[in-house]
């Protein structure tokens, strides 16, 4: 009986929800930001029930990659594993053009604040896409949003299991540019959770693909972020 009160509850407050998110939001546009602030605000932006916006990294991983994604000039993004949004108001800072991010999760409740992340000088443009990755059809609509552009960057962040994070990879690598970048997040080999299989992944890949990594620390459990640079 707890979590259908629990859910009511989140439902019942998702406009007080939705009105201190935008108001969080307003503080976020403000004023001009540097990517260490958008990195500190993706991170805490804080927020509460469904209008949570938050993203779980190490600063300095998340600054590397942020700054190898900057140095590309990127003008779209796809990101696949949205969550609460965190990474997604790095991308709609990073992206002059537009983000296409993709989640399993409805995401229409957050559209109102995900929609309205890039800065306000900014003519970025962010499209959710709801759905399961590895479905055919989902893959059509991804292609549908592109319209015959290639991303300057894929973050790879849905599905965590072995198997997930392959066919993620193999499906939407052709929709990256020369010169792109496409990063995975959690390649370390101590994971949390069982279902945290990137690593199993990752080690594959740094056998046939030169791979940089931004790593930490060695010891750490879960994390670490990779990247291929697809060739010219
Ligand atoms: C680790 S979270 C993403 C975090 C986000 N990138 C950030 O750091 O702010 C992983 C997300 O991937 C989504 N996901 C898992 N499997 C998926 C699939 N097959 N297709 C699309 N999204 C998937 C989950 O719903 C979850 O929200």
């Amino acid at each position: 009986m707890k979590r259908p009160l629990k859910h009511l509850s989140r439902w019942l407050r998702l406009p007080l929800h939705r009105w201190q998110a935008k108001r969080r939001l307003a503080e976020y546009h403000a004023r001009t930001r540097s990517l260490d602030e958008v990195i500190d605000w993706a991170m805490h932006f804080g927020g509460q029930g469904h209008m949570k916006v938050q993203t779980l990294q190490v600063p300095w991983e998340i600054t590397q990659l942020a700054k190898a994604v900057q140095a590309l000039e990127p003008k779209v993004i796809l990101e696949i594993g949205t969550a609460r949004g965190g990474t997604l108001l790095l991308w709609s800072y990073l992206a002059s053009e537009e983000v296409i991010a993709c989640d399993l999760n409805d995401m229409s409740r957050q559209a109102p604040i995900f929609s309205n992340f890039p800065p306000p000088q900014s003519r970025c443009r962010v499209s959710l896409l709801s759905g399961d990755s590895h479905r055919p059809e989902f893959k059509q609509r991804v292609a549908a949003a592109l319209a015959g552009r290639k991303a300057d960057f894929l973050f790879i962040d849905g599905d965590h299991t072995v198997g997930g994070v392959t066919a993620d990879y193999l499906d939407y690598r052709e929709f990256v540019r020369p010169g792109g970048i496409i990063a995975f997040h959690d390649i370390v080999e101590k994971q949390p959770l069982p279902t945290n299989q990137v690593a199993q992944f990752w080690q594959k890949l740094k056998q046939e693909t030169p791979v940089e990594e931004f790593i930490h620390d060695a010891g750490q459990c879960g994390f670490g972020i990779g990247i291929v640079r697809v060739p010219d």
